[in-house]
């Protein structure tokens, strides 16, 4: 038995091991698993930006260490400051976290919902949050038939019993869209059942025409909205995690502050975003390079008659008709991907891969039509 770190509640060894399986990027276990050195295996199954930490992003966190003998600001005051500019929203409505994972939890923490509606498969660090703090965890059923769309039947999920709801823009690890429209009617009618909607844009910066999707400008009209945001996968600095939160609803991201411990954001994560945030060249090669790079992979996987279901993400979620264990067969020849056998509403037979160089992106494919023996 181990001890639940958030409700101090015993877990057992099975949901430990529940917990280290729950994500892609684990090479660490896969070169424990296969033997091989964590450095050599291509990670397909951690979904961050294939160009990489920008110079201007490394320097500064390398410039920053000398400063990490001290403590870091308690209120991350200069990257909330540029991110109050990145985003055009007031400082008292940002939350800065150690990752946007952490915004999660201490949601779920703070408003401490007594039952929560999660979309499903989606990102499982939502029914982490809320079953950390024993929330009665329900769920709208994605469908395979609709692409994994949601549908406007959510709000029937949604009732005064509802505390919180959530949503993820583009999904994961669908990497399908939902539109403005519909964000909107679900935030409204959770507004109506006196209900908080989360909307996670984490991967909304890999998006094109993101401004047709992102729910910021609603900020103003309806305080029950959160929107989560992370810089560790545009920015490429998982290892370094930050992440924010923005809400119209300032008691609520002063709570946020209260519900964990203090200086959660490292002297080095914060001089990353400063830096970070000022990278706009950067973010508009990534978006350009990841979106070709996408139609490639798409258009390779469906020639070798895969099913894919029009991610606009950078990641791609796909479903193979044979039986075997792909994510083992690409381990032995060094790539790591994302089974997505525990996602509920997805079987053994999905796979969600990352997008990644131009270069990778076609080992991918090689090794992939080694491996089914197609041409
Ligand atoms: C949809 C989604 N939201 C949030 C996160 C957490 O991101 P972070 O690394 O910033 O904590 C992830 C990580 O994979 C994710 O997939």
């Amino acid at each position: 038995m181990l001890l639940n770190p958030i409700s101090h509640c015993l877990i057992t060894h099975k949901e430990h091991k529940m917990i280290t399986d729950t994500h892609g990027a684990d090479i660490y276990t896969a070169a424990e698993k296969s033997g091989t050195d964590k450095d050599s295996i291509i990670d397909f199954s951690s979904n961050i930006n294939p160009l990489g930490m920008s110079e201007s992003v490394k320097k500064a966190a390398v410039n920053s260490i000398a400063r990490s003998n001290k403590y870091p600001d308690i209120n991350s005051r200069e990257l909330t400051k540029s991110i109050s500019r990145f985003e055009n929203v007031p400082e008292g409505r940002i939350f800065a976290a150690n990752g946007a994972a952490e915004a999660i939890f201490r949601i779920a923490f703070y408003l401490r919902p007594k039952r929560g509606l999660v979309t499903a498969p989606a990102f499982s660090e939502y029914e982490n949050a809320l079953n950390s703090i024993s929330s009665k965890v329900e769920y709208y059923n994605l469908k395979e038939e609709y692409d994994f769309k949601i549908q406007d039947d959510i709000l029937n999920h949604i009732n005064s019993e509802t505390g919180i709801v959530f949503i993820c823009n583009p999904n994961n690890p669908t990497g399908q869209l939902t539109n403005r429209g519909t964000l909107e009617r679900i935030i409204s009618y959770c507004k109506g059942v006196g209900a908080f909607a989360v909307v996670d844009e984490c991967f909304l910066d890999f998006v094109e025409d993101k401004e047709k999707y992102s729910t910021v400008k609603l900020l103003d009209k309806y305080d029950n909205l959160i929107i989560l945001k992370a810089f560790t996968k545009i920015y490429a600095i998982p290892g370094i995690r930050l992440g924010y939160c923005m809400s119209s609803d300032e008691r609520l991201i002063d709570g946020l502050k209260k519900s964990g411990p203090p200086w959660n954001v490292s002297t080095i994560a914060q001089a990353a975003g400063v830096a970070a945030l000022e990278e706009n060249d950067y973010v508009k090669r990534t978006v350009e390079y990841v979106n070709r790079q996408r139609k490639y992979l798409t258009e390779e996987l469906n020639r070798l008659n895969i099913k894919t279901y029009d991610s606009r993400a950078n990641y791609i979620l796909f479903m193979i008709h044979d039986g075997m264990d792909l994510k083992e067969e690409m381990l032995k020849r060094g790539i790591l991907i994302r089974s997505c056998s525990n996602y509920k509403n997805l079987g053994s037979n999905y796979y969600r891969i990352a997008v990644r160089t131009e270069e990778e992106n076609r080992l991918f494919i090689k090794t992939l039509k080694e491996i089914t023996g197609s041409k």
